[in-house]
């Protein structure tokens, strides 16, 4: 027993706010794409950014407390975390992503945590995906962001994934096409459709065109839940969809997919996911607390869940892997030949 050792672990994960704001803050006020022109005094950094020096020295004595801003001598710059991540012309970044959805809008709807789980949700800003993308201005600053967040890991994703002989992809949940565009581009017989509700379709066409591939990747306007998919698919998949639905609502976007697909064709869910027996790893429990405030009946998701509702749907051969590490899994799955 280290009762000291104790209450630092516990002051730690209670005052992690303060951690998120000073990043979030960093990204407001551009410090890390500034440190990126070379190494800067307090003085020039506070000149060149409009702040107040005395109070940008607090925030900056927070970054480098984070190992996000490194201080040699009087001069501070970005650690090699930083560069790679945070500042805006790094093929890596993922900064607006951040500053944008996690900050502007997913920490205010945090508050609302307790109710939740008390299981009243008459105060909670949106009631599903679909209120809350029913906003054209919400629905473009989370899309934007999701888009930016969203690259890497289709990326890695698009390298993973044997796409041989399969071309007609349908992305549900697709978002603006991150995953489909990374798809495209990686497998060049991969013609997607991408669906999602109409004010998040209409931003993915723009950049679906800033890409070259309109002629490749179309868009569905409407809730998967309830409108048709199209058939005749050779691959369905549903990245961070599952998370973003009533659980109860698995089942029927399992049976969806089941339908979708021609004979052989490739089921693949990618999604934020906690280990079998639920002991972690943090961020993945804690994305599912997340979504919960604008998706109050969503469940906490685990391999073996989405692979028992696979197989339900009849799908053979459920394989789960890690993604991004930490947070999501992919669990494939295909529909046996006929
Ligand atoms: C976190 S975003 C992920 C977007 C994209 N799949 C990706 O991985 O980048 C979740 C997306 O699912 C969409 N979505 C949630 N529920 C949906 C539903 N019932 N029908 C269609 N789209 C839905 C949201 O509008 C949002 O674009």
């Amino acid at each position: 027993m280290k009762p000291l050792g104790d209450v630092e672990r516990i002051s730690g994960i209670a005052f992690g706010f303060m951690a998120s704001k000073a990043l979030f803050a960093g990204l407001h006020l551009g410090v890390f794409d500034a440190l990126a022109e070379g190494p800067q005094t307090l003085d020039e950094l506070a000149a060149r950014s409009g702040t107040d020096r005395d109070a940008l020295q607090t925030l900056l004595t927070g970054l480098v407390s984070l190992d996000l801003v490194a201080k040699d001598g009087a001069r501070y710059a970005n650690t090699n975390e930083a560069t790679l991540y945070l500042v805006s012309n790094s093929p890596n970044y993922y900064g607006d992503y951040l500053r944008m959805q996690i900050d502007q809008q997913m920490y205010p709807f945090m508050q609302h945590l307790p109710t939740v789980v008390e299981g009243k949700t008459e105060d909670i800003p949106y009631a599903d995906y679909e209120a809350w993308m029913g906003d054209p201005e919400e629905a473009r600053v989370f899309s934007e962001s999701q888009h930016g967040g969203s690259l890497g890991p289709a990326a890695v994703l698009a390298k993973r994934i044997d796409m041989t002989g399969r071309e007609r992809l349908l992305d549900v949940g697709g978002g603006t096409g991150a995953f489909s565009i990374m798809m495209a581009k990686r497998h060049p017989q991969v013609r997607a459709t991408v669906l999602d509700f109409p004010n998040v379709a209409k931003l993915g066409e723009s950049f679906v065109a800033d890409e070259g591939l309109s002629e490749r990747i179309a868009f569905l306007p409407g809730n998967a839940l309830n409108v048709d998919w199209p058939g005749g698919q050779d691959a369905v998949l549903m990245s961070y969809l599952c998370s973003g639905v009533p659980g109860r609502a698995i089942p029927e976007l399992m049976r969806r997919a089941f339908a979708a697909l021609a004979p052989g064709g490739l089921l693949i869910v990618h999604d934020f996911m906690v280990d079998d027996d639920r002991s972690g790893p943090p961020l993945a429990a804690l994305w599912a607390l997340q979504h919960m405030v604008f998706t109050p009946r969503a469940a906490s998701l685990t391999g073996a869940r989405i692979s028992a509702e696979m197989a339900k749907a009849g799908f053979a051969d459920p394989q789960v892997a890690n993604l991004i590490p930490g947070m999501t899994k992919v669990v494939t799955a295909t529909k046996p030949a006929a």
